[in-house]
């Protein structure tokens, strides 16, 4: 099975990606690093501890660094609820973080899988920006990076530019895409052409299952929010990333190009640039996903919904 790195800020949408990695055969998750992001590192490594627990999955969890490298974080709360798990106050875990540092824990497991690891980034890239500090030649142990990230036609959604996991830290993003050669990117608008109908999504949710039951309760009012904001369709980004992380092949459209972040901008802080013309002549180092089977990207969230 290949061995599967996930980097996390749980979070109602991280929580469906990690459901569907713990449920897919081909790949054994080795560990979740967690990062501050959508609410304060606490609540998210609370949160991924939980989630390993509900899915009986013997994950180590590393809890990383509490705020962005540069600037002061803001969360979004008012999306995940203000303890990232739609506010349901669940039973805390029973088990406890590791003690390593999450970028001590990516750079250690990427010694241990060496050329084999899938990594898959779904939260703001502060351990990984860290990590590549610590060790420039990171990349070259790491199969294949794929980031949950961006708006590459700059319709963000956390400012008109830039998407939220950019936004949050913004140095850290310029760091890892300098750094890595090759990643894959699944971007906002990306996540924006993959919604699927509320109602479906509901009776998924529905199926007899601890972990069907327990996504209902911590998606509820993220679900609100988003009916209420975006219409019918619902859409999880970090479910989409996950999807394409482990069923490479379910990509229907892929572009290469160069993707820088910008820094400096007075209202493109934190945006994806890509070099659609290449006129700068930087290598192409992100392989942007513009379209995924629909059909597949449901029935693996269906079975992971179903599952346990
Ligand atoms: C991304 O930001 C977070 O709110 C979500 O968990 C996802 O990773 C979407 O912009
Ligand atoms: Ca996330």
């Amino acid at each position: 099975r290949i061995p599967l790195l996930i980097d996390t800020d749980p979070g109602v949408d991280d929580a469906l990606a990690l459901l569907t990695a713990f449920n897919d055969p081909a790949h054994r998750v080795v560990g979740l690093t967690v990062a501050a992001g959508n609410v304060g590192l606490r609540h998210t490594v609370a949160n991924a501890l939980k989630l390993t627990e509900v899915c009986d999955a013997a994950v180590p969890v590393y809890a990383g660094t509490a705020a962005p490298l540069l600037h002061p974080a803001r969360d979004a709360a008012y999306v995940h609820g203000r303890d990232g798990f739609g506010d349901i106050d669940y039973a805390p875990a029973g088990r406890q973080a590791e003690s390593e540092h999450a970028a001590l824990a990516i750079l250690r497991l990427s010694q241990v899988h060496a050329g084999r690891l899938l990594l898959v980034a779904l939260g703001p890239l502060t351990n990984l920006a860290l990590a590549l500090k610590l060790d420039p030649t990171l990349p070259q142990r790491i199969a294949r990076l794929v980031v949950m990230g961006g708006a590459v036609t700059a319709h963000g959604n956390i400012t008109p530019a830039a998407e939220f996991n950019i936004a949050f830290d913004p140095e850290a993003a310029r760091i890892v895409f300098d750094g890595f050669p090759r990643f894959d990117l699944a971007d906002w608008e990306a996540v924006i052409a993959h919604g699927f109908q509320h109602v479906e999504a509901e009776r998924w949710l529905r199926a007899d299952s601890p972990r069907a039951a327990f996504y209902e309760a911590i998606s509820r009012q993220t679900r609100l929010w988003s009916a209420d904001r975006r219409g019918d369709l619902w859409h999880s980004a970090d479910a989409l990333a996950m999807a394409w992380a482990l069923e490479p092949d379910g990509a229907l459209e892929t572009v290469e190009r160069p993707v820088a972040v910008e820094l400096d901008g007075r209202h493109t802080r934190g945006a994806t640039v890509v070099d659609w013309l290449r006129q700068e002549g930087a290598p192409d180092n992100a392989r942007i996903l513009m379209r995924y089977d629909q059909e597949r990207f449901q029935r693996l969230i269906r079975a992971a919904l179903a599952a346990g």
